[in-house]
């Protein structure tokens, strides 16, 4: 195989060193955020990731969180290599999840050619040839805000770009449900729903999209980073400890979410901003129940998340109207859905009680503009102050505004590997 690819090199007058066969592709994925949650795998699905219950999520914004990936392969790498955030991973190569989406990959992947129509890799070439894989997140890693979401959906995306698989994405985010399941529903931008499917047909638990993310183009999500170390409990532990010991869990996978789904789906088709704000928040709420209900317990929101919980219960009773709607993933940072011509005075209210804290507090400073700027009426401050939360900095690190936004997208003026050596070459 090395002499062919080498005679290829050659027919194509690159450079005649073997280094220059490298083939790589750069991509990037979205995050995703729940708004009906994963938590719990089949037991008999359990490493498949066969989740007890369907879920489904908005994808957020790549321009403002993102994962970004290359992958690279050529005859000359000696073995399977992935680098995170800078740093390489050690045990990469034979970690489950990573094996899942690079195997399951080669299974689909077809010949390669080139810009000249060439063939560069054959169909019979892949179980053999290794991956280069570098990764980094444009946010906090592991702190509650999807990050494994976004990195195995780019690593599965730029993996189907790399190899030429077929274009079913669906079928790609089978691979990207076994690196995380909620990575699964990152393969598509918009609102996306991940059908649970059987633990007999495990092809049947994926994502499809339910609308793009042009559908409710005044749809804002505002993510407040209380905390972005990471999480004490992962999810996969804390959610293998309620599968045994949560009733709660058991009940609310047999009896509530599929009748929460469709309502979600609906209201989202429907543009209901009170029908989705509502379900969302109390989705999130008998998440954390659950979470409770776990032995022993587990607490992913902390004091301030409370504060922010009861700000905006609060804020929609002084509307008399849904306008702002929390979630909280397995950690202690929210993310809230408002519409665009109430975001500005969320943000503003957030900023009251939780004023700038450091450099670059908010992400989007045309936004930071207009909330500090924007005046309080008297009245909600009043009502909101009966929470107790004394207006202090430093209990949220950051502010993120975002959007419903697209499905991963391949980039072509970025590049984490050398295009010479195939190693790292991004710095944090
Ligand atoms: C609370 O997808 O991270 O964010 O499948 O074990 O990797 P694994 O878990 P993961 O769990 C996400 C849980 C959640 C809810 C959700 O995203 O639906």
């Amino acid at each position: 195989m090395h002499t062919r690819w080498y005679l290829l090199v050659s027919v194509s007058i690159v450079p005649t060193s073997i280094m220059s066969s490298i083939h790589m592709v750069t991509v990037s994925a979205p995050t995703n955020i729940a708004v009906i949650k994963y938590w719990g795998k089949d037991a008999d699905g359990a490493a498949l990731h066969i989740p007890l219950n369907s879920s489904v999520s908005v994808t957020l914004d790549t321009n403002d969180l993102c994962a970004i990936t290359t992958v690279a392969t050529s005859p000359s790498f000696t073995e399977d290599k992935l680098w995170l955030n800078g740093e390489l991973d050690e045990g990469a190569s034979t970690n489950r999840r990573f094996r899942a989406c690079v195997d399951g990959m080669k299974a689909m992947a077809q010949e390669v050619v080139d810009s000249e129509g060439k063939v560069i890799i054959r169909k019979e070439d892949w179980p053999n040839l290794k991956i280069h894989v570098s990764s980094y997140n444009t946010f906090p890693t592991a702190a509650g805000l999807a990050s494994s979401a976004a990195g195995y959906a780019a690593l599965v995306f730029a993996l189907g770009k790399l190899m030429n698989a077929p274009e079913d994405y669906s079928a790609w985010s089978t691979l990207a449900r076994q690196g995380s399941g909620s990575a699964c529903r990152s393969l598509f931008g918009g609102f996306v729903a991940w059908r649970k499917g059987s633990v007999d047909e495990p092809m049947t638990s994926r994502a499809e999209q339910v609308a793009d993310e042009t559908h409710w183009p005044e749809m804002r999500a505002l993510i407040l980073v209380v905390s972005d170390k990471k999480k004490d409990t992962s999810s996969t532990s804390g959610m293998a400890t309620s599968v045994k010991t949560s009733p709660l869990l058991a009940h609310r996978a047999k009896e509530i979410v599929a009748a929460r789904m469709e309502l979600m789906e609906q209201a989202w088709l429907t543009k209901d901003f009170a029908a989705f704000g509502e379900l969302t928040m109390k989705d999130s709420n008998q998440f954390h129940a659950t979470c409770l209900d776990t032995y022993p317990p587990i607490f992913y929101l902390n004091g301030t998340s409370q504060q922010i919980i009861r700000l905006v219960h609060v804020y929609n009773e002084w509307a008399g109207a849904v306008r702002a709607a929390y979630t909280f993933d397995a950690g202690p940072n929210a993310v809230l859905y408002v519409l665009e011509k109430d975001v500005v005075e969320v943000g503003a209210l957030m900023l009251h009680y939780f004023p700038e804290f450091g450099e670059k507090y908010i992400n989007r400073s045309d936004f930071a503009d207009k909330a500090k700027a924007y005046e309080l009426p008297a009245d909600l401050v009043a009502a909101c102050d009966q929470v107790g939360r004394v207006p202090q900095a430093g209990d949220v690190q950051s502010f993120y505004l975002t959007q419903a936004g697209a499905g991963p997208q391949v980039l072509s003026d970025i590049c984490n590997l050398d295009a010479t050596t195939g190693e790292n070459c991004y710095k944090p």
